[in-house]
């Protein structure tokens, strides 16, 4: 999230020159609100993120936009930048990536700046890179920090290895996993419950709302062979990238939708399963899991069965029963709470 404290120091930033003789495109990187950056004025600007709401955002401001770099490498579009702009996200791993994408893309002598805020770790951030290069000029306001670094002819080699760190790797549950995604170190508590409740249960039609790296799918999958089709929808690609290793079948079709905005034409559903989002960045956004139940309801077939684990803080279960009356508590724990419910 780009708060006003965030606005007020790219404020501070550009009044102390950080953004001054900036001729060629500039790369941001992890901003998560590309607003933030109209205030800069700032012309030929390439926002990359994996977020679909993200790149729609910067779309709509006018910006050019990048969700793949592996694949953007090869096609050329950051052969001219001169200046990077990287924002820390709460991810350590996809900061650092994010940095050495910055160092490793941005033309020799050319200008990064690194800011944010001493929540999502800005502190950390700025510890490592200054350990390596100098900065040129560190401003600490608004609970933050901006950075302005050059970059070196010649790159520090724990660059390279903070680039593979963000690449897709195996976390300690044995899955692939992107930097910055949920539950990305290991199998969430609330997901594994879920699986216990519909393993073998499961045929048909299936759809995983919000697969994320594809936990959920991947033990559907495995456990339930009546499935005939199984679709994973995710508004961050680089989640949904890994959930094409981790569910590799030819059962399986993958699609980058954000659910709040991108209208899902499928029907007929027998089966929806889901671990709904309930924050956008740090702020919980209880919308949105109620967007997730509609779209549920929406897409199932008269007979066809929810399976959802939520929360027990949220209230949700006034939703559902008005949504899915005919429904069953399948579990509760002291965090959790699986519900099992047939659209009628
Ligand atoms: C709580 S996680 C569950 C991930 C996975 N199903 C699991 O159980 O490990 C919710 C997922 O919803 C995705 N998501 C958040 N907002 C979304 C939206 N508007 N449209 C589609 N997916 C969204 C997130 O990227 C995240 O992967």
């Amino acid at each position: 999230m780009v708060t006003i404290l965030g606005i007020k120091r790219l404020l501070e930033a550009k009044r102390n020159g950080f953004f001054s003789n900036i001729s060629r495109r500039i790369l941001v990187l992890g901003c998560p609100q590309p607003e933030a950056l109209k205030i800069l004025k700032l012309n030929d600007v390439l926002v990359c993120h994996p977020e679909k709401s993200v790149i729609q955002k910067a779309q709509e401001l006018n910006f050019q936009t990048l969700v793949d770099f592996e694949r953007c490498n090869k096609i050329g579009v950051l052969r001219s930048i001169r200046t990077t702009i990287v924002w820390v996200t709460k991810s350590r791993r996809e900061t650092l990536f994010n940095i050495a994408l910055a160092f490793l893309i941005t033309k020799k002598t050319g200008k990064i700046i690194l800011t944010g805020e001493k929540k999502d770790g800005i502190e950390y951030a700025m510890k490592k890179l200054s350990a390596m290069i100098e900065p040129v000029s560190v401003i600490s306001k608004s609970h933050g920090k901006i950075g302005l670094f050059q970059r070196p002819r010649y790159l520090p080699k724990a660059l390279r290895s903070w680039k593979k760190k963000g690449e897709l790797q195996k976390n300690a549950s044995g899955f692939f996993s992107a930097p910055g995604t949920f539950s990305e170190t290991s199998i969430d508590k609330g997901s594994r419950l879920l699986v216990s409740h519909y393993s073998g249960k499961l045929h048909g039609n299936v759809i995983d709302l919000g697969a994320g790296w594809g936990y959920l799918s991947s033990e559907a999958i495995k456990n339930s062979p009546s499935i005939r089709l199984l679709t994973l929808i995710d508004s961050n690609l680089s989640a949904l990238n890994s959930a094409r290793l981790n569910v590799a079948s030819s059962k399986t079709r993958f699609f980058w939708l954000d659910l709040k905005t991108d209208v899902l034409t499928l029907k007929n559903l027998d089966h929806v399963i889901m671990n709904p989002p309930f924050h956008i960045g740090r702020k919980v956004d209880f919308g949105l899991g109620l967007t997730f139940l509609g779209t549920a309801k929406k897409i199932l077939r008269k007979g066809g069965i929810l399976w959802m684990v939520f929360n027990r803080e949220l209230p949700y279960e006034k939703s559902i029963v008005s949504l899915f009356p005919n429904y069953d508590l399948l579990n509760e724990t002291k965090n959790y709470k699986v519900i099992r419910a047939k659209k009628t």
